[in-house]
């Protein structure tokens, strides 16, 4: 993600300025995203840590891994975890200690389209063929009655996505694998401490996959992933597979990777972990004010029922004048991004599992705007949205 530098705007200072920046009633630049901000929270915590790790001796797989496992795993409500080197490699090793998807069997594994390449590319990565079903027009979450269409004799898994840090219809897609005898394996990535009833996500189905890339709502200082999961027979087949197969790989070959944690982003993610549910607080109060900002604007806003609790990952809009007003936006020094802007099942990579149409999906890509949206976002730069936001919605009247 290209770094966005904060500028405060002094009408002033206007030398060298566009027209458009002249104009501008709005007092900052507003970045996506600024995890400088972060660090600078945790940074006496941070410096000890990875002091501590570097005088310690002992870089991979050890006891920070060891501890970081036992809390993340505590903090989702679920019996273990292990932690692996990105995302995409922790939903490839679901999949695999699963026992879901086995190479050159042509298993499908059902999936959404609007979602990060990097899901669909775990299931190829696993031996899979993806197949996409279309999403719900709220909650843009994979249908459950699409899931169930796009079944075939050879569908192994399905790997629902909560999107945007928002859970999928996890109790009915659920009961349409139950009833045809697949695995369920969430896709957590972008939802570290989402809930429904109390239930964080990762604790529905047989194994769940987290990132802990920067951006992610538990991010480390570079590339971390885990898989979690109630089933210790599973969490043993993947300590075995994120270590090229190691023990057995000393007496037999084993399928496996490297794939593993290091002690450095452990650490770091130890003590990110003590404040997330604050972090999440924080992102939900912004998410609140944009959204009652917005309740009578043509903008489409991310709506959650009373007893779910969306982390906002991502803070994502529809607007069918979606590039006009993100080029209003960027004229306010505003960034914004768009998640996603190609949809899984038209990408050639992907095209052997397409089921197209899906007209939810396809209606809904061309709308999508991702607002800045974080824990470390001043209420100064909240505003300086909101007032972006209806100026163009006045505009346009
Ligand atoms: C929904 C989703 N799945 C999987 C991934 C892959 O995670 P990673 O980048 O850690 O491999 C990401 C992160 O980009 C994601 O957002």
């Amino acid at each position: 993600m290209p770094k966005v530098v904060r500028r405060i705007f002094n009408p002033q200072a206007s030398e060298g300025m566009s027209e458009i920046e002249r104009r501008s009633p709005f007092h900052t630049t507003v970045p996506f995203l600024d995890l400088s901000r972060q660090h600078q929270e945790i940074a006496t915590e941070a410096d000890e840590a990875l002091r501590r790790v570097a005088a310690g001796g002992d870089y991979i797989l050890g006891r920070e891994v060891e501890a970081f496992e036992r809390e993340w795993a505590a903090f989702c409500g679920v019996a273990g975890a292990v932690a692996v080197a990105s995302g995409t490699d922790a939903l490839t090793l679901a999949l695999l200690a699963s026992g879901a998807v086995r190479k050159g069997r042509g298993d499908e594994v059902i999936t959404t389209p609007l979602t990060a390449a990097y899901t669909a590319l775990a299931i190829v990565n696993a031996g899979g063929v993806p197949v996409f079903a279309d999403i719900c027009p709220r909650s843009l979450t994979l249908d459950p009655a699409a899931v169930e269409r796009a079944i075939t004799p050879r569908t192994r898994a399905v790997v629902p996505v909560h999107l945007y840090g928002r859970l999928a219809d996890m109790q009915t897609i659920n009961n349409v694998a139950a009833r045809y005898g697949l695995t369920v394996i969430e896709d957590a990535a972008q939802a570290h401490g989402a809930s429904i009833n109390g239930r964080r996500a990762s604790a529905f189905g047989h194994a769940a996959a987290f990132s802990f890339y920067p951006t992610k709502n538990l991010g480390a200082y570079g590339d971390g992933g885990a898989i979690v999961s109630d089933d210790p027979e599973l969490l043993e087949r993947a300590r075995i597979l994120r270590q090229g197969g190691h023990p057995e790989a000393l007496r037999r070959a084993t399928e496996g990777r490297n794939s593993r944690l290091d002690e450095i982003q452990a650490a770091v993610l130890r003590i990110k972990l003590r404040r997330l549910e604050e972090w999440n607080r924080r992102r939900r109060e912004t998410a609140h004010r944009y959204s009652s900002a917005f309740e009578r604007t043509k903008l489409i806003i991310p709506k959650v029922r009373d007893e779910m609790s969306h982390v906002y990952h991502l803070y994502v809009v529809r607007h069918a004048a979606r590039d006009r007003l993100r080029a209003h936006l960027d004229g306010h020094r505003i960034s914004t991004m768009i998640h996603y802007p190609f949809l899984l099942h038209q990408q050639p990579l992907f095209s052997s599992g397409a089921r197209s149409p899906l007209p939810v999906a396809e209606r809904v890509v061309g709308e999508l705007l991702s607002l800045p949206l974080h824990p470390h976002l001043t209420e100064e730069e909240t505003s300086a949205v909101i007032a972006a936001v209806l100026d163009f919605e006045k505009d346009a009247e």
